[in-house]
C-alpha cells in the first residue's frame, strides 16, 4: 500500500484514523481550542526567552553560541513544564482520542533556523529518517504543530517513495537506552557540529518526490512513525518553531498493529516514555517487554528486526 492521501479535518473515528495512518496516509486537523492555547503558551515562553527580539528573526541579532545557550535553557523548560503536558492531554481529547487507551509522551519544541545558522545539537536539522529507526514502535503516531506561520521553505518534508521501499540504514546500531545514557545530555554542547551517532540512510536517498504540508499555526499534522521525513533546509529567512509529540494506543500495542516495517533493525523501545491521557500511568510493563529487544542481538539475527506488525 502506498501513501497517497492527505485527509483534512476528516470526520473519522480514532480507530479509523490510526488505520489510515498505518497505511501511510497523512491527516491534518484545523487548530482546536487547546492546540491554539498550546501555541499561545509556547509563544509566551519564546517571548520571555528572547526578550525584545522577535523569536523568528532573533538569530540575526545573536551569536550562535548565545542562541544555542538560550535554546538549551528554553527547550527543557518547555518539555517539563506542567502546563505543556496538560495542553497535550486536552488536545488529544479535542481530537476524540480515548483517554483510557491513548498514551502520549512529553512535547518537544523544535527550531529550524534559516540559512544554516544553527543546525546541530540543540537545534538538530533532521536528515531523512523514520522515527522507527530510533526505537519507536510501529504503532507510534506523531503529531506536529507549527507555532508561527510556516512556508514551504521552512517546513518539514515527507518522502513517500520510501513508505513501502526499504533503504540500507544505520538503525541496526541504535539502541534507545544506550542513546539516552550516552548522548542526550550532551546535545547542548554540539553547537557547530554533531558527533552523536544517529541512524542515517546508508545509500543515496532520493528526496524527490516529497510532500510538504503547509498548515496554519495550531493546525495539527498526524503521521506514522514509519514515515520517511526530514527537516527542509531553511531558506525562508525566518526561524521555524514547532511542537511535536507522539502517541500509542493500547489496543494496537497489545495486538501489535501498526505500520509495516520495511527496514528498521534497531533495538530497545521508547514504550517506557508514554503516559496515559486519563491518569498519566505508564504502559504496563508486560506490554513494554513485548517490544524491548536487547541490544546484544546483531543485524544478522532476524529477531533483531522489530516485527512487521501489520497482519
Ligand atoms: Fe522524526
Amino acid at each position: 500500500m502506498n501513501m497517497n492521501s492527505i485527509y483534512i479535518d476528516a470526520p473519522m473515528t480514532d480507530d479509523a484514523r490510526r488505520e489510515a495512518l498505518y497505511r501511510g496516509q497523512l491527516l491534518v486537523y484545523s487548530a482546536t481550542p487547546n492546540s491554539t492555547r498550546l501555541v499561545e503558551f509556547t509563544r509566551g515562553m519564546l517571548r520571555e526567552a528572547f526578550g525584545s527580539l522577535d523569536p523568528e528573526t532573533a538569530q540575526y541579532h545573536m551569536s550562535v553560541e548565545e542562541y544555542a545557550a538560550l535554546l538549551a535553557d528554553l527547550k527543557p523548560k518547555f518539555i517539563h513544564h506542567p502546563k505543556s503536558k496538560e495542553f497535550l492531554r486536552a488536545i488529544l481529547r479535542d481530537l476524540d482520542c480515548n483517554p483510557e487507551k491513548t498514551y502520549f509522551d512529553v512535547p518537544r519544541m523544535r527550531s529550524s533556523t534559516s540559512d544554516n545558522y544553527l543546525t546541530s545539537g540543540i537545534a538538530y536539522a533532521f536528515h531523512p529518517h523514520r522515527d522507527c529507526w530510533y526505537s519507536a514502535p510501529f504503532c507510534q503516531i506523531n503529531f506536529w504543530i507549527p507555532v508561527y506561520p510556516i512556508q514551504s521553505e521552512n517546513s518539514m518534508a515527507f518522502h513517500p517513495a520510501y513508505w513501502s521501499r526499504g533503504i540500507r540504514n544505520g538503525s541496526r546500531e541504535y539502541n534507545y537506552d544506550e542513546w539516552n545514557r550516552i548522548s542526550r545530555q550532551s546535545a547542548a554542547q554540539h553547537v557547530k557540529t554533531d558527533t552523536r551517532k544517529q541512524p542515517k540512510a546508508e545509500e543515496v536517498i532520493e528526496l524527490d518526490p516529497q510532500i510538504r504540508v503547509i498548515l496554519p499555526p495550531g493546525g495539527i499534522l498526524l503521521f506514522s512513525a514509519a514515515q520517511m521525513h526530514s527537516s527542509v533546509p531553511n531558506t525562508s529567512g525566518r526561524t521555524r518553531f514547532s511542537i511535536d509529540f507522539r502517541t500509542v494506543h493500547s489496543d494496537d500495542v497489545t495486538q501489535r498493529r501498526g505500520a509495516p516495517n520495511v527496514d528498521s533493525e534497531c533495538t530497545g523501545t521508547t514504550m517506557r516514555d508514554y503516559l496515559r491521557v486519563s491518569d498519566l500511568a505508564h504502559v504496563p510493563e508486560q506490554l513494554i517487554a513485548m517490544y524491548d529487544t536487547p541490544p546484544c542481538l546483531t543485524s544478522t539475527d532476524s529477531d533483531a528486526v522489530q516485527p512487521a506488525t501489520r497482519s
